[in-house]
């Protein structure tokens, strides 16, 4: 598989895998509606171990829930392999998917869209264990109470609605159900991006608390390289569909080497001074999903562009304990 750090390790290890992973979406264009693919997911290839982190991490569009929905199994790949804990999701029988959905939950971004404001929080909590277990009743409840313990909220809440809790507070809610079945790899699609960020940090520190008890492997979406910063074992970087640098957070977080990473970076502001790197704002929009630019998407906005990179599509490689992909990594430093 892959050949940097923490995405280097041997496939028995980890419990989530992916090996080219694509989701393509056919589109309609323009009032004729000419049909054109949209490679949402251009291809992303990653190891995760339990207790581990690895960040996606990159603007809007650019695939992360796709990804996200790929890994959960709301959606099939166009193309690719998927394996949780060893076992190849697009090979197995309905049966084995659907143990292995098990293994995977989700939380989303929305802590007022994500949970039903006519259940109750204990309802809402059990509803997993009603259709996944055999538990009766006290037994669910039970669960549910001890749950929402572990989450940080008051069991002697269990019968109030999501309207009576705060933002954060619901987002807990919605960890809590994630993990009623006990999952061993949680997905965050931006689960602090709709929060406050005086309550980002509590989250994250909840996260990062359950992670450790349960052992959870996570992988965190977030289009904020700086909410990502403590809770990131690995970073992936994505630009328009495609995995543009990946490797050990340590070392991006010390030296980005891909353009982008670095403009994401700069623009960064709770990055600590000393680390802070030269200002490159991301001029100019973000290209159509519909018509990527050619060779390498990010030439329209990149300040180290040259001629090639109009037309060449850089492959991602090795460079300097990561992997990149830039016609021009070993050059700028
Ligand atoms: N069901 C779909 N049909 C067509 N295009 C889609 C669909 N889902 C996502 N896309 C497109 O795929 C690209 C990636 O979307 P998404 O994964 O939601 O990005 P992100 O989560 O990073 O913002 C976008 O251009 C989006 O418009
Ligand atoms: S390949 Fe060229 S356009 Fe793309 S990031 Fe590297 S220097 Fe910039
Ligand atoms: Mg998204």
């Amino acid at each position: 598989m892959s050949q940097v750090g923490e995405v280097s390790v041997a496939s028995e290890a980890a419990v989530l895998e992916a090996r080219d992973l694509q989701r393509h979406y056919e589109v309609k264009r323009g009032f004729f509606g000419e049909g054109v693919t949209v490679k949402a997911l251009g291809g992303a290839s990653f190891s995760l171990r339990r207790g581990r982190t690895l960040a996606v991490v990159g603007e809007s569009g650019c695939g992360k829930s796709t990804l996200a929905r790929l890994v959960t199994q709301i959606e099939a790949p166009t193309a690719g392999q998927l394996l949780i804990d060893g076992e190849d999701v697009t090979e197995s029988d309905e049966a084995t998917r659907k143990r292995l959905r098990q293994e995977v939950q989700i939380v989303f971004q929305d802590p007022y869209g994500s949970l039903n404001p006519r259940k109750k929080i204990g309802t809402i909590l059990e509803e997993p264990l009603v259709i996944n277990s055999d538990l009766d009743r006290p037994a669910r409840r039970a669960r549910a109470r001890e749950m929402m313990d572990r989450v940080g909220l008051r069991p002697d809440q269990i019968d109030r609605y999501p309207h009576m809790f705060s933002g954060g507070q619901r987002q807990r809610i919605a960890v809590a159900r994630a993990l009623m079945l006990q999952p061993r790899i949680l997905v965050a699609d931006e689960p602090v991006s709709a929060l406050d960020v005086s309550i980002q940090a509590q989250v994250l520190n909840l996260l990062m608390d359950l992670q450790e008890e349960y052992d959870l492997a996570y992988l965190f979406i977030s289009h904020d390289l700086s909410v990502v910063r403590h809770i990131a074992d690995d970073i992936m970087v994505m630009y328009l569909g495609r995995v543009v640098e990946q490797g050990p957070a340590e070392a991006i977080f010390q030296k980005p080497s891909h353009p982008y990473t670095r403009a994401l970076l700069a623009s960064t502001p709770a990055v600590d001074p000393q680390h802070r790197h030269e200002r490159i704002a991301l001029k100019g929009e973000i290209p159509s999903p519909l018509a990527p630019p050619a060779g390498c998407a990010f030439h329209t906005r990149c300040p180290h562009a040259v001629e090639r990179c109009g037309s060449d599509l850089p492959a991602l490689g090795p460079h300097e304990g990561r992997l990149v992909a830039c016609h021009r990594a070993g050059e700028i430093g």
